[in-house]
């Protein structure tokens, strides 16, 4: 019995993919759902975990996102899903009517925790600052929208006090380790700390696992690696070629 994570399946079995994005010619995303099934096929039994971090599907609400959805619920295992900024299917207010929706076949993260042995999972979509940046002629960072700045300020007030919401809800139950998830790295690029890294401290969550920055280039925008006594994993699909991350034992 195995928890595992991945985030940014980005699934499109009835929807269009969106124009721009590497999924439409990078050869990562090549037949990328059926390297995951197979991938899942070899790696997961009906004992384990996968906790899928954001961004399932581009479907804009949720009849479009139904093929989506029953592809996850098909692969081996227990399904535990958490919002990204894609997910348009998913309004954190109606958690509780996705979650009775798909009862025995999905769980969904957000304002609960999950157990798992004894620890609890808790997490929430987060947010980060992702610019406009302005450069200088060597591309180093000279300046940003002050006004997107502010607003990213307020998205993050709201998500990190969901994150506590989490947090609370299975301390409430005796839980007292934890594994978080994110589905935005939890510092952006300007930053070393964040408020979603205070919280994972203030907790003592051992892991923080999360995605959203997708491919080489952006593998390194935030923290990973150990930080404080808290040990920070990116999980985004398209750089680990669709196969799962073991969080635990
Ligand atoms: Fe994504
Ligand atoms: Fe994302």
């Amino acid at each position: 019995m195995s928890l595992y994570a991945i985030g940014d399946l980005h699934l499109h079995f009835q929807s269009e993919l969106k124009i721009g994005h590497p999924q439409r010619k990078d050869k990562a995303w090549k037949n990328h759902e059926e390297k995951f099934r197979k991938n899942c096929a070899k790696l997961l039994t009906n004992d384990d975990t996968l906790v899928l971090v954001g961004d399932h599907s581009w479907g804009k609400n949720l009849d479009s996102c139904e093929a989506d959805l029953r592809y996850i619920a098909g692969l081996p295992g227990r399904k535990i899903l958490t919002r990204g900024n894609h997910d348009m299917f998913w309004d954190a207010k109606k958690t509780a009517a996705l979650n009775e929706r798909y009862a025995g076949r999905l769980e969904f993260l957000q304002n609960n925790y999950y157990a798992y042995e004894d620890y609890a999972l808790v997490g929430t979509k987060g947010f980060t600052f992702e610019g406009p940046f302005y450069l200088d002629r060597r591309g180093r960072i000279v300046g940003w929208d002050e006004k997107n700045e502010e607003h990213a300020k307020k998205i993050v007030a709201r998500e990190a006090e969901r994150l506590r919401i989490s947090f609370e809800a299975a301390k409430a139950d005796g839980y007292r380790r934890f594994v978080m998830f994110l589905h935005y790295p939890p510092t952006s690029i300007l930053e070393d700390e964040s408020r979603f890294t205070r919280i994972a401290e203030e907790y003592r969550a051992e892991q923080v696992v999360y995605a959203h920055s997708h491919g080489e280039s952006r593998f390194y925008d935030s923290v990973l690696g150990e930080k404080n006594g808290v040990y920070y994993r990116l999980v985004s699909g398209d750089f680990l070629k669709w196969m799962p991350v073991k969080i635990l034992d």
